[in-house]
């Protein structure tokens, strides 16, 4: 699966990150707690060095608890990084972030100053709903667009923290074709970037071997398809996806089958775990 991202704007956006990440005292990484590698900028790793990071594992709510609980364990035993498993839709988190920098970053803002906070992430991970929930209203969103520095907004949270959101767009390694699949799967990709089919026989491969059951109960399967294709086949059958002739629709069935992962219907998976294999093929440093 071959998907344009705007590679080139990537060298433009590590620029303004790199100039304005040494104002920060502490930078608050919003992640997808299904994909917490994958959903990863690349160059921000390299940029922050040693700044305290809270790693958000934003829509845990969609995320298998058990390995949202490991990628927690993972995260926190990193030099100067704490991991969150969080809803960012959810008001009622907000406190344990704004604990968890002051825990980060005692004595990093001068005396009489907030400190000083920034959001990063890709785009889609929930960026705009993490800063509409800690500002408790709506902010005028800074939009997915590249090189947006000169007017990224800035949120005084009225609790001793000052809030900023990424200067430019930062992307995910659309390089590696893994990442690429999780991404699209977990609904990070814009669908007229995707072929269905292709993200259904990927995403299908990975939830035959470890996540059966969810796809028995949610499709009726007694007999499961012993291949992604025959999955799909399975799913277009069941949801009536025909064309004339009564043939399945492979691409509708994959539509179907892809939209109702992503809104969590099949129930709460995780496309990584904190495992050597995971953390090998998505390595970026
Ligand atoms: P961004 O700024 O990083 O680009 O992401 P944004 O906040 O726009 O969020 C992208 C989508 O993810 C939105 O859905 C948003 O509601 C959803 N979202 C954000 N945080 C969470 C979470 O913790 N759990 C779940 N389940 N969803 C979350 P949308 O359908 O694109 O927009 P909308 O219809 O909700 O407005």
């Amino acid at each position: 699966m071959k998907i344009e991202w705007y590679p080139g704007h990537m060298a433009k956006a590590r620029r303004q990150v790199a100039d304005v990440i040494i104002s920060f005292d502490v930078i608050i990484e919003v992640l997808d707690a299904r994909l917490p590698v994958s959903s990863a900028n690349p160059i921000l790793g390299t940029l922050r060095r040693h700044k305290p990071c809270i790693k958000i594992l934003n829509k845990s709510d969609l995320a298998d608890p058990e390995i949202t609980q490991a990628w927690v364990r993972f995260f926190d035993a990193q030099k100067d990084v704490r991991a969150l498993p969080y809803d960012a839709r959810d008001r009622g988190q907000v406190g344990f972030i704004t604990k968890l920098c002051k825990q980060l970053a005692p004595k990093r803002a001068k005396p009489g100053f907030p400190l000083r906070a920034m959001v990063v992430g890709i785009p889609n991970v929930g960026k705009s709903t993490l800063i509409n929930t800690l500002a408790g209203k709506k902010m005028a969103r800074v939009g997915d667009r590249p090189a947006i520095t000169t007017c990224h907004q800035q949120v005084d949270l009225r609790n001793g923290i000052m809030l900023s959101d990424t200067p430019g767009l930062l992307w995910p390694d659309m390089e590696n074709q893994d990442v690429a699949y999780r991404l699209a799967a977990s609904g990070a990709i814009g669908d007229s970037a995707i072929d269905y089919l292709e993200v259904a026989l990927y995403a299908g491969d990975y939830l035959l071997r470890r996540y059966p059951e969810m796809l028995r109960e949610r499709y009726g399967l007694n007999d499961l398809p012993e291949t992604p294709t025959a999955l799909v086949e399975a799913i277009g059958h069941k949801r009536g996806c025909l064309m004339a002739g009564g043939e399945i629709d492979m691409h509708r069935a994959a539509e179907a089958f892809i939209r109702e992962l992503r809104g969590g219907k099949l129930g709460r998976i995780s496309f990584e775990e904190p495992s050597e294999e995971t953390l090998d093929s998505t390595d970026n440093s």
